[in-house]
């Protein structure tokens, strides 16, 4: 029974996983009693600060008149660079940078440059909201303004190879074979330039941070974080303090597709603020600072070259990337990854150019490099269809990856065959007019079209605590957050399970770096790797307690061997005989032990199959990870209803089926694959942020301007999910969702707009001006 998956032996029942258990943390969201970051306004002598930002893009302060700021009542500090005290360690050197981390590679306030309209040049405090805003206006800057580069459109701007894309996962320059050969032989040849505009992040809670120097070197954050362990390193660094010494607390995030993932500035002023006027103070970022404040998807063009047979088999994919980064940082999405794994091609390269403009720094946003790369691929693959003649779904499967072709290794799972199949199934697809711009709906042009999604299961690692009492409930801790997507909830069921109890004997707690650490909750890792851990350290828990019978002289298992005893239903049982046993309370309750405490280490590629699942925290297998590759898959498919006279685009019906190895929640898993298909659909249809190209200042940074999904613009979505179970990838099986249900979505609403009107749009977002 060795080789069985470690999660089953456990719990053939497997009573809670996969139900749709209602979110536990709903009661308390839904009544104002969950404490966001910027709501602990009961902390002794709390007062507010604000953020006084520079409508200039590029320049130099020349002065700052605070007088008049200052005489008003109720301010407390007005900082600026010439008076603001110095940090132990800034990331405007290349070692500070190092040391504090991606993406903060230059700190306002530190001189009197400023590279990006929407820079903090002065932090104002004051005992209310209110007189910190009045003083803020009353501050008086004086800029020697210079003309700013808006982006890598300018003619101006240069570009430069980044060598490497920042998130280290992919390198800046890839080549497989010889693509240039092969397409120069190719008897199908396409070349199409696709164009993303800049897209901004909007979670609902906007970035905030309630800072709190409770004696001068022990300083508690509350701060809308994905990452409290990232950011407690990011501000000891720049504080000169230990680690210890930082606490940051993060009980419940309103969203945050990633730019809650890093530390940025204004988490940094709060902090020295704090300092300032020794007291507790809360700064909230408004909308239109949330557009300059914690990045940006950036405005990027890709041009893809795909050879093929006339048949339609690809010989060879050349990608090229140019986008804008800021003047001091790097950062470009690595959208050449899934362009390079997705479909068997013998031959590939890719190539990544950057432009340094005058504007706040680009960072991962959902399915950073998957998002805008699954567009060009997933277009392009449409266009061969087209080309040759056959069916969107067909060109796919005749192209079908049977392993990954970027790094020759074979899927650790890949059910993506089983998502078309279902996919096109529910969706009615074989019913498809191939011809384009031939499906009408009275007046309206209607469209079906399909796309490909996939995501990696990155490699990360984190640790659980789990504590179990002899009367029946459990404590689980790990210091993970919950973007709002349903951590909370999926964890409570695992270690529901994993101690055989029910989820209502489950205490879960997480968001603070006092708790066991675990990764950011970032690039779907939480799921896989928070719920391992908990997994990993309840059968710390039943192995102590197994320990603690076999030497029990009253226990019926004493003297037995440990490996001859087994968990179930929460009795330690004999192999052999099970009815040979005893439940754990009486075992506990007998040797006086009130509770008992395990810790688990969740790792990548330490799948239940392997046997690693339990082994040492720190045995650090890397075995299953060198030997697959892994990924989560899906399909989409999309109808659109085009007014050929507007050139309004309104989706009608969509289906998503994904595969992304053992589902936590049914019904938290769906709202995520609903939730990142609206996102997507807004990439698709609407969202653009516009950069004045002279003055490198966002136009429309507010949700009025910014246009996304609401209700009426979605129609009810469908979404299945493929059973799978992966063996490799960690404790759990599970692969994570929060990226990949954007993937693909704006191919498949292109793909649609194209098969309804006709005309094929390579530039996002897809607004009616560019229909007609
Ligand atoms: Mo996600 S863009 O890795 O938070």
């Amino acid at each position: 029974m060795d080789n069985e998956p470690a999660f089953f032996e456990t719990n053939p029942k497997a009573g809670s996983v996969g139900q749709p258990l209602d979110r536990v943390d709903g009661r308390a969201k839904v009544t104002g009693q969950a404490k966001y970051s910027a709501e602990y306004n009961s902390l002794p002598g709390l007062v507010h600060a604000v953020l006084k930002t520079s409508d200039v893009a590029k320049g130099r302060i020349q002065s700052i008149d605070i007088s008049a700021a200052q005489k008003e009542p109720g301010v407390l500090a007005i900082l600026t660079h010439q008076n603001i005290p110095q940090l132990a360690k800034t990331p405007n050197s290349p070692e500070g940078k190092k040391a504090i981390g991606a993406p903060m590679g230059f700190l306002p306030l530190t001189s009197d440059q400023v590279h990006y309209a929407g820079q903090p040049v002065a932090v104002i405090v004051a005992d209310t909201l209110e007189r910190a805003q009045h003083a803020a206006a009353l501050v008086r800057v004086q800029m020697a303004a210079e003309k700013p580069l808006a982006s890598y459109e300018d003619l101006r701007a240069e570009l430069f190879d980044p060598q490497k894309v920042q998130d280290g996962k992919t390198d800046g320059h890839t080549v497989r074979g010889n693509p240039k050969a092969a397409f120069a032989a190719a008897p199908v040849q396409l070349t199409h330039t696709y164009t993303h505009a800049i897209n901004h992040h909007n979670p609902m809670e906007p970035g905030a941070t309630t800072a709190h120097w409770e004696a001068p070197d022990r300083l508690t954050v509350y701060e809308s974080t994905q990452g409290v362990t990232r950011t407690q390193k990011a501000l000891s660094t720049m504080l000169g303090l230990a680690a210890e010494q930082v606490r940051v607390v993060t009980k419940y995030l309103g969203g945050g597709f990633g730019c809650k993932g890093s530390t940025w500035p204004h988490t940094v002023l709060t902090v020295q603020a704090a300092r300032a006027v020794g007291r507790p103070v809360k700064l909230s970022l408004t909308r239109p600072q949330m557009f300059t404040s914690m990045g940006h998807r950036e405005d990027q063009t890709q041009t893809l070259k795909v050879g093929a047979t006339k048949e339609g088999k690809l010989l060879a994919i050349i990608h090229e990337k140019t986008s804008t980064t800021s003047p001091w940082d790097n950062y470009a999405e690595p959208n050449s990854r899934i362009i390079n794994l997705l479909y068997s091609c013998p031959t590939f390269e890719a190539t990544y150019q950057l432009a340094r403009a005058n504007v706040m720094t680009s960072t991962f946003m959902r399915a950073p490099g998957e998002a805008p790369g699954s567009f060009a691929i997933e277009c392009s693959m449409d266009d061969l269809a087209y080309q040759v003649g056959i069916d969107p779904l067909e060109i796919r499967l005749l192209n079908y990856a049977d392993k990954d072709y970027s790094n020759n290794k074979p899927w650790s799972s890949k059910s993506l065959k089983q998502c078309y199949a279902r996919g096109a199934e529910l969706f009615g697809w074989s019913k498809r007019n191939p011809k384009a711009g031939a499906t009408r709906d009275g007046n309206l042009l209607v469209g079906w079209g399909m796309a490909t999604a996939s995501y990696p299961v990155h490699n990360n690692q984190g640790t659980a605590r789990v504590r179990l009492y002899a009367d029946g409930h459990a404590l689980v801790q790990t210091g993970a957050t919950d973007l709002g997507t349903g951590t909370y909830t999926v964890m409570t069921q695992v270690a529901a399970d994993a101690l055989w109890l029910t989820p209502d004997k489950v205490r879960f707690e997480l968001g603070d770096t006092k708790l066991p650490t675990a990764p950011n909750s970032g690039g779907s890792v939480a799921a896989g790797t928070v719920s391992s851990s908990i997994y990993v350290a309840a059968q710390d828990v039943w192995q102590k307690l197994i320990k603690l019978a076999v030497q029990d002289k009253k226990s019926p298992l004493f003297r037995a061997k440990p490996t001859d005893v087994v968990v179930e239903n929460g009795r330690l049982v004999l192999k052999a005989n099970k009815a040979k046993g005893e439940d754990y309370a009486t075992l506990m309750k007998r040797n006086e032990t009130p509770d008992i405490e395990g810790s688990g280490h969740g790792k990548y590629g330490a799948g239940y199959e392997s046997g690693r699942a339990a082994g040492p925290a720190d045995s650090g297998h890397q075995d299953d990870m060198a030997g697959h590759s892994m990924h989560s898959f899906g399909a989409h498919f999309c109808e659109v209803k085009v007014n050929p006279e507007l050139g309004t685009v309104r989706v009608t019906r969509w289906v998503s089926v994904h595969a992304a190895g053992r589902i936590l929640n049914a019904k938290t898993a769906r709202s995520q694959i609903i939730g990142g298909s609206i996102f997507g659909i807004g990439c698709a249809l609407m969202e653009r942020t516009v950069r004045d190209e002279n003055f490198a200042r966002y136009t429309n940074s507010n949700l009025a301007d910014y246009h996304i999904p609401v209700n009426a613009d979605i129609p009810d979505m469908q979404v299945e999910f493929i059973e799978e179970h992966d063996p490799f990838i960690n404790a759990m099986g599970v692969k994570g969702i929060g990226e990949i249900s954007m993937v693909g979505v704006a191919a498949a609403v292109a793909n649609a707009v194209f098969h309804a009107t006709g005309k094929r749009v390579r530039s996002l977002p897809i607004t009616p001006d560019k229909i007609l």
